[in-house]
């Protein structure tokens, strides 16, 4: 089915935060009709109607009663119990869609709506939104993981298709792994980010100057891993096998920033992995490293080098 030729269903939205208010705007954008709208505070309801349009119901089960496809943008621990609501109140006739957008959750908090003849979808944003305006601008572009009962499941790819997305399938089984993966390339990359301005700040640098310092540093990384893909990317001392300079490494984080010293070394090993794959490292000095990150003694005191 071309994406022109699908007939757009009427939406409900429950749950106007970020992702429901945006994701409104595009969905109104490219053709659907917002008929409902609900939220429960009052001010996501009047900010997000902005955005969305629709009719403003002070409950969920109204708003959701007046559409074909429902989205439930509520935080993650709320989707189940809103979709119980509007399931056991008749908002939900056999055939009608509901959706949710959590990267976490999986099919199993839309049981509710399943049980009363709907037919349930995740379909979810692979980004980051801090808040409605980025969303907007960030979601055209993004791949969205699909994870859709099978009736839907070329409706759910229409339906990102139409949000300037990119569909990928994944199997409820799989939604943790790929929710792990989510969390990594954002939340820990965040995480990493803040180690290097901690250790920067050690140095007397400012907040600011610390990630001014670093920064063009992590765009050339990044720039470098879109282009050339993680392993091509791949620089530095374990990568080239300095085994003399990761054991100033190791002194320094155990004299100076003890707390960071376990991280480094875990991700020291899995980066001698890469070095391994990029050929870069030859397979004796990975193992030395290794060792050496994992704290083998004997290779630090001999300070075997190749
Ligand atoms: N932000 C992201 O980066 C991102 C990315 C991909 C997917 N998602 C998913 O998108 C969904 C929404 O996330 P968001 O970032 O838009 O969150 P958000 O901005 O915090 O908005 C959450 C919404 O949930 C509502 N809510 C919270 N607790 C509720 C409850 N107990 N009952 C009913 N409504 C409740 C809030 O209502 P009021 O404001 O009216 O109180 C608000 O509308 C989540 O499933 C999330 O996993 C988020």
């Amino acid at each position: 089915m071309s994406i022109q030729a699908m007939r757009k269903d009427t939406v409900a939205i429950l749950g106007l935060g970020k992702v429901g208010t945006a994701i409104g705007f595009l969905l109104k954008s490219s053709g659907y009709r917002i008929v409902s709208i609900a939220s429960r505070s009052a001010s996501s309801l009047s900010r997000g109607i902005t955005y969305t349009g629709g009719k403003p119901y002070k409950n969920f089960s109204d708003a959701a009663a007046q559409a074909e496809c429902i989205l439930i943008t509520t935080s993650d621990d709320a989707i189940a119990s809103v979709c119980e609501k509007i399931s056991s109140k008749g908002s939900i006739n056999p055939g009608k869609k509901v959706i949710h957008m959590s990267g976490a959750g999986g099919l199993n908090l839309l049981e509710s709506a399943h049980n009363a003849g709907a037919n349930i979808a995740c379909i979810h944003p692979l980004q980051s939104f801090a808040d409605v305006e980025g969303a907007i601008k960030n979601i055209p572009g993004s791949t969205f993981g699909i994870t859709a009962e099978e009736k839907i499941k070329e409706w759910s790819v229409q339906m990102v298709r139409h949000l300037g997305g990119i569909p990928f399938f994944v199997s409820d089984v799989d939604k943790p792994l790929y929710h792990i993966a989510a969390c990594i390339a954002s939340n820990y990359l965040t995480t990493l980010m803040h180690m290097v301005q901690e250790i920067y700040q050690s140095l007397g640098l400012n907040h600011e100057d610390a990630v001014r310092a670093f920064w063009p540093l992590v765009k050339g990384t990044m720039s470098n891993i879109e282009t050339k893909g993680t392993i091509q990317a791949l620089t530095g001392p374990v990568s080239r096998g300095d085994i003399g300079t990761i054991k100033k490494h190791i002194h320094a984080l155990r004299n100076k920033m003890p707390s960071f010293l376990e991280a480094y070394s875990i991700l020291g090993i899995l980066t001698a992995d890469l070095g391994l794959e990029k050929k870069t490292l030859s397979p004796r000095n990975a193992e030395l490293i290794k060792k050496i990150l994992e704290g083998g003694r004997e290779n630090e005191q001999t300070g075997q080098h190749e």
